[in-house]
Order: structure tokens, then sequence, then C-alpha cells
């Protein structure tokens, strides 16, 4: 694979730069993002440099201006650093720059970027080093080492500026800013409307040839900035250290009662000041080894480590960006960049929640919480758009905000008008998307417990919804499902798209068995929802309308048509128009009305019910289906490249399989300038997990049941990945002859190639690889 970074063949953790490129600095600084779900900072350097976009973000932040739709802020910069060396102010544009190398562990989070600065004869190196805490949320530290080949006067001023905002807009009020102890530096800022409290800690400590100087900070303030100067008389030959501890709190924090944010947040950096960065950065890297690496173990064994560095970027990024709060969710930039502003969409659940319900089932059980949490405002939603029960917001922030996507895009190629962004109204399918990871997640923990607390009431009050949003087609005598977005956002005020409405009938299926299940084993339950969802009385609606509700068939060619019109509409070649990771190139030619008439589609579709619903169709149907709209997909949405993989690889196309694999891997770090500057795009992070878990590794839940039927490219040697099934942990081993599976606890059972397989507890089976015939692709 051709990744835009440095790679290591001989180590799969290691991405990396050995020159400082100022054209694709925004790039980099997304893919060497450090977060632990909380924090999250962009890879920009210590000192500032023109072409950056220096982001920092706390998750669940939210915060409005005027009438638009809230957003996470962009907090002050507890990043910076500047150093003037003899008077002269570093900067890699000053000067000359030799060894330049900067490079991300992504086992231990840390970042590190070295070089030697080489202004007016002199030579020095700097080494900055850095991670965000994987073991303590609210903890930054990074350190300089400083060294020259003359004497020198070393001039340091870092602290906390919060003259920042996002792309223009200033979300924070002005507070205190404080020195303690005569050491720690502290500013409090506000946000505008949502005025949550935001309090920010640096303490510095210097050392000169491992000695610690007993140096007061010179403080400096200026208008939402505070800062301490330093001034070190460094010699040739003399080592400087330079430690900035950085801690952030806030008034939403879950950990800590909002009357005690600053007192504890004082008492934590005074505190972990008492530890040295190595000491820190290996708490931190022992909680990335214990609660990511050994959880999502993935091995590939390939000539080509690329797929091996992808695989662990992912891991990396989904355990970088995931809150550990579960009133927050993970934004489909995750806390990289200020693209779609910090919020949440169906991304999560049919991305990146198939990681955490098969790895770390008590993070997606948090991750669902979210949507539970967030019944209120799609409780909220659907009243304002005349239906009861629950339609979850498109784009949603708050739980409790209900829907936050704007309402206004960008302008419209052939009219020059902004375009109205139609998806917060009619983009519907999200509500099914919750219930499909509700239910993935309670086929694969069990999680009874869930269930009773949270899990059935999400279900039934979305099938509520969905229930009362059909509408009866007289002539047809059957419910329809008119004027909604599908997947494919190219198709506005599509009526009857395949997707949403086997889903929803899907959805309302799920209630049926589930009122069912209720009414005989948990009558105290049942009737404790039917108080509040009026259950006794939809049911008979649900009931009446379940079999009547149209799904559209395939036709005689097995193709399943997307919607009503789809398949009349004009066909072209879209070869000129193929997504190449960056802006959408149809709408060069095309405005969107345009593209409106024409068999041409964003992203899976069709193709992502047929995945999704594993098991519903034939062989021949997904193969029919594969062979009608691959060719009509332009990817221009990064979340189709996992979908079309996958979908390949169960269709023994190894060679598209292995291109989209690849393509998938590069929506981030390949080479493609694309939309990486404004954020990673998760779900493409999510899906990478997807491909070769799923995909290459043969893991499905078809009807409820574990399937395993792995498919290794042929370029692979084995693979091994871990997942949790029934609460025991399932080993699996795939080479090109058989696989193992390996159970750590209770027995469990699993399909192969139609047959059931039982491992009894703590047992390992083998079974041979299904011989497939050879599609030629
Ligand atoms: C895609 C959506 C996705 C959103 C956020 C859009 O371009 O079409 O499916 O949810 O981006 O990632």
């Amino acid at each position: 694979m051709k990744f835009c970074i440095e790679t290591d063949p001989k180590n799969s953790w290691y991405l990396g730069t050995r020159k400082f490129d100022p054209l694709k600095i925004d790039k980099s600084e997304t893919i060497m993002y450090q977060g632990n779900g909380y924090l999250g900072i962009r890879a920009c350097a210590e000192e500032k440099n023109l072409q950056e976009k220096r982001d920092m973000f706390v998750a669940g932040t939210f915060d409005s201006f005027d009438d638009e739709v809230t957003e996470l802020p962009n907090l002050p910069d507890i990043l910076n650093i500047k150093f003037e060396i003899d008077q002269k102010i570093f900067s890699l544009s000053n000067g000359v720059i030799k060894n330049y190398h900067k490079y991300l562990n992504l086992k231990n989070g840390e970042l590190i970027r070295q070089f030697d600065w080489i202004i007016d004869q002199k030579r020095i190196h700097f080494k900055f080093s850095r991670f965000v805490s994987m073991s303590d949320v609210h903890l930054f530290v990074s350190k300089v080492e400083v060294e020259s080949d003359s004497d020198v006067e070393v001039k340091i001023t870092s602290g906390i500026d919060g003259q920042v905002s996002n792309s223009g807009t200033q979300h924070l009020v002005e507070g205190d800013r404080r020195l303690y102890d005569g050491k720690i530096i502290q500013l409090r800022e506000r946000t505008q409307r949502s005025n949550i409290e935001l309090i920010f800690n640096v303490l510095h400590k210097i050392y000169v040839d491992e000695v610690l100087l007993n140096s007061k900070p010179h403080i400096q303030m200026d208008r939402q900035k505070i800062a301490g100067d330093y001034q070190i008389k460094l010699l040739r030959g003399q080592k400087l250290l330079f430690v900035k501890y950085a801690n952030v709190y806030t008034g939403i924090d879950s950990d800590v009662e909002e009357d005690d944010i600053c007192d504890t947040s004082i008492g934590d950096i005074k505190q972990h000041s008492l530890g040295t960065y190595a000491e820190l950065l290996n708490k931190s890297a022992r909680a990335w080894d214990l609660n990511v690496w050994q959880r999502s173990l993935v091995k590939i064994a390939a000539a080509d480590i690329t797929p091996q560095v992808a695989i662990n970027f992912a891991r990396y990024q989904l355990a970088a960006n995931t809150p550990p709060d579960s009133r927050m969710n993970i934004a489909s930039k995750g806390l990289t960049g200020e693209g779609y502003k910090g919020h949440t969409f169906w991304d999560t659940e049919i991305f990146m929640l198939p990681y955490f319900i098969f790895t770390m089932p008590e993070i997606a059980r948090n991750l669902l919480r979210y949507r539970y949490l967030g019944l209120g405002g799609a409780r909220k939603k659907a009243k304002s758009n005349g239906y009861p029960g629950a339609q979850f917001p498109w784009e949603a922030a708050w739980p409790t905000d209900g829907e936050t996507t704007p309402p206004w895009g960008s302008a419209d190629i052939v009219t020059g008008e902004p375009m109205k962004v139609l998806s917060g109204f009619l983009e519907q399918h999200i509500t099914s998307d919750v219930v499909i990871a509700v239910m993935e997640y309670l086929y694969a923990s069990e999680d009874q417990r869930f269930a009773k607390e949270m899990g059935y009431e999400i279900i039934l009050d979305a099938a509520k919804f969905w229930a009362s949003r059909l509408e009866w087609n007289l002539s047809q005598k059957r419910f329809e499902i008119d004027n909604v977005i599908g997947p494919d956002e190219y198709k506005e005020h599509a009526n009857n798209n395949a997707f949403t409405n086997y889903t929803a009938h899907w959805c309302i299926q799920k209630a049926i068995e589930i009122v069912k299940l209720l009414r005989n084993s948990d009558p105290e339950m049942y009737d404790e929802l039917n108080f509040k969802l009026d259950l006794d009385e939809v049911y008979q609606d649900w009931l009446a309308k379940v079999d009547l509700i149209y799904l559209p068939r395939p036709n005689e060619e097995g193709v399943i048509p997307q919607d009503d019109t789809y398949l009349t509409k004009k066909k072209i070649n879209i070869t000129p128009y193929l997504s190449d990771g960056g802006h959408a190139k149809i709408f060069k030619k095309y405005n969107l009305q345009q593209v409106d008439n024409l068999q041409v589609t964003k992203q899976a579709d069709v193709l992502l019910l047929l995945n999704l619903f594993e098991g519903h169709f034939t062989q021949a149907v997904e193969q029919a289906n594969w062979d009608y709209y691959e060719p009509k997909t332009t990817h221009d949405s990064s979340l189709s490249l996992s979908t079309h993989a996958i979908l390949a690889s169960d269709l023994h196309l190894q060679t598209k399989a292995y291109q989209y694999f690849e393509q998938g891997c590069e929506v981030d770090l390949g080479t493609n300038i694309g939309k990486t500057t404004q954020g990673l795009h998760m779900a493409a992070v999510g899906g990478i997990w997807k491909m070769v878990v799923l995909g290459f590794g043969g893991v499905r839940i078809v009807d409820g049941k574990l399937r395993i039927e792995p498919n290794l490219p042929d370029t692979w040697d084995s693979l091994q990945y871990q997942i949790n099934w029934h609460k025991s942990l399932v080993k699996v081993f795939v080479d090109h002859d058989t696989f193992k599976v390996e159970v750590m606890g209770n027995g469990i059972e699993f399909i192969n190639h139609g047959k059931i397989y039982r491992i009894a507890a703590n047992s390992k089976l083998e079974l041979p690889i299904e011989i497939q015939v050879e599609v030629n692709d």
C-alpha cells in the first residue's frame, strides 16, 4: 500500500516522516493526532507555523454561536512552547533544518520530533517528545531536550494560549488567569452559550545536565493568554531539559464534582509533576497495552508490513477518539479536526461499533447508552415531525440536543446558491442503524441487563416511530416510506429506498419479538415499558402493518431496486468521477439535482443492506447486485470502501476485495491530501478493522448467531484475531489450509458453511478452509 507517511518494515507501530513539508503539514497533523477520547490534540508543532491547523478538543464541550448549530470548540493551546536562541525566534522556516525526523509510536502514543537547527553558524539540536495520557485522561506531558555546539542564551515562553477559534468563531469567554504557588499557571474560561467551565493548568520543570533549576517563571499576560518566561544560559555540550505538565478539566467532567474541579486540577498537576516524563509515559503505555492492545489483538503475517500498520493505526485511533463517558459519542472526525463540528453520525453504529462489540463490549455498551440518553432528543425530533416514538437525529452532539444537522451546506456549482442540507430531515435510516447496533451488541454480549435497562426501550420506541412513519398506498395495498435519503445521499426525496424499508421493517419485527418475549418471560418489565410507551396499543398496530410493508424484491435479474425510480434513471460511465479521496468529482460536471437523475451512487446502499442482512439473500442475489451497483458507485463517501471490500471477499472476488481493502486503508493514510485536514474519517478507520476481521477473518452475526468463514488474501501467510462472544474470548488463527478457533471461557457455537460447530469451554477446534471456486474478477 502507498501511504503518505513512512513506515518501518520491522516495526508496525511506527509512522514517521523525515521531511518537513509545509504543504502536507495539515494531513500529518491529523494522522499523528494524540488523544485518549476525553482530550484530543492534533500533531502540530510546539512552535507555531503558518500552514498549521492548531486544534485541541475535549469531548462533549459543545457550544453554539448565534443561530448556528452546536460544535466542539477549539480549546486554549497548551502545546505551544516558544524558543528564542540568542534572541532569534526558533521556527522551521528560519535558519537551516537538518536531520528532521518526526514519528508517532502507535504502541504507547508518544510523538517525537527531532532535528538540528542551524542559525548564525550555531547548531542546536532539539528533541520534542509528548503524549496525552491514556491512564489519566486529563493529563498531557511534553518535554524538550536542547543541546548546542556553542554557548547560547535560551529563552523559553510557555503557557496557555486562549486566543484560538474554530475557523473564525470564538467560543470562549475570558475567565481568570492565575499563578499558584509561584509555579502553576492557570487559565479559566467558559464556553459562550453552553456555559461550560474550562480549567487549564501548566507547570514547568527545567533541568540542565539533570540538575533541576529553581526557576520561577516571569509571567506574561494578555487577553485570554497566560505564559511564563524562562531564561537559561546553556553552555556548549550541556543538555537542557524542559518538561511541561499540563492538564484540562471541565465543568461537565463525570469523574469530578463541578465545585471541586479547580482544587482537583491543582492537586493533580502537583501530584503528576512529582513523576518524571518517563514514569508518566510508562504508566500511560501500560494502559494502552492492557486496555487496547491485549484486548483487540490482530496479527497479520505477510511480506508487506502495511496491512499490519493499518490495523494498528485503526485500533490506535479508535481508542484515542472514543470518549470514556457515555454522555458523549465518537464524532465522525473523532477529536482530530473541526470537520462535521464534532458531531456523531451513523458512522458509529455501522462502522465503528462492530470493533467495540467484538473486542471491548463495555465500551460498545457506553456508546449505545449515549443513544439511550438521546431518547429525549429523538422523541423531540419525532414529535416535531408529527410522529410518536423516537426518531434519532442524523447528526448528534449532546445527547439531549436532538437534531444538530446544519441546515445549509456548500454552494451549488450551477446556481452558486448555498444548498440546503436535507439529511437532518430525510436521512431517516439512522433510527434503524441504532437498532441494528443494539441488536448486534445484544447478540454478541447477551447483556440482559442492558437489554432491560436500555436496549428494549430504544428498539420499541424506534419501532413506534417507524410504524407511524409508514404511508398506505391504496392502489398497491401496501405500506411505503416516501421521501427519504438512503445511505446514497445522491438520491434526495427517494421513495421506498430499499435500505430504509428493509431496516424499518426489521425494526418493527424485532419490536414485536420483544413484546412477545417480555409478555411471557418478564411481565413486570413489560408493564413498566407499556406504561412508558403504550405498548398494548401500538403492538396491534405493528402486527397489522408489519407484513404489509413494501420490501423491494430482487427483479428478474436479481437486482434489488435501490428505490422506486433508480433503475429507470440514465446510466453514465462513472470512471472519470471515481473518487480519488478528494472532493466529489461528479460535482465538477453535474449539480446535485442532475446527479439525482442519474444511476450514480455515492456509497454502498443496497450493497450495505446485503452486507448487514447477511443470510437474508442468496449468494446469487448478492452477486447480481454487486454486478449492478458496484460499477455505479463513485465512493465519494469513505464509508463505501469497507462494505465493498467485505462483500467482494464474501463473493470470492479476491482481487477486488484486496483493492478495496487497500483503498479503505488509504483513506487517511494514503497519499491524497483529500479532506483529512478537517480530521480523520473515523468510519473508514473502523472500516479497517471490519475489513480485516469481518471480511478476511469471515466473522459475521447471522440472525443472532456467530458465523466464521475466513477468506485469507493470497498475499498474507496468516491472520490471527480475537473476538468476544457470549462473554467468552474466542481466538482465531487462519492460514491457507485451516483455521483454528480457541475458546477461553464458556463453550460457544458457530456456523461455518452451513454447519454448526460447538466448542466446549476452554478448548480448541481446527477446521479446513473450505476450498472456494475461484471467481474470475
Ligand atoms: C456520508 C455519510 C456520513 C457522513 C459523516 C457523508 O459524506 O455520506 O454517510 O455519515 O459523511 O461521515
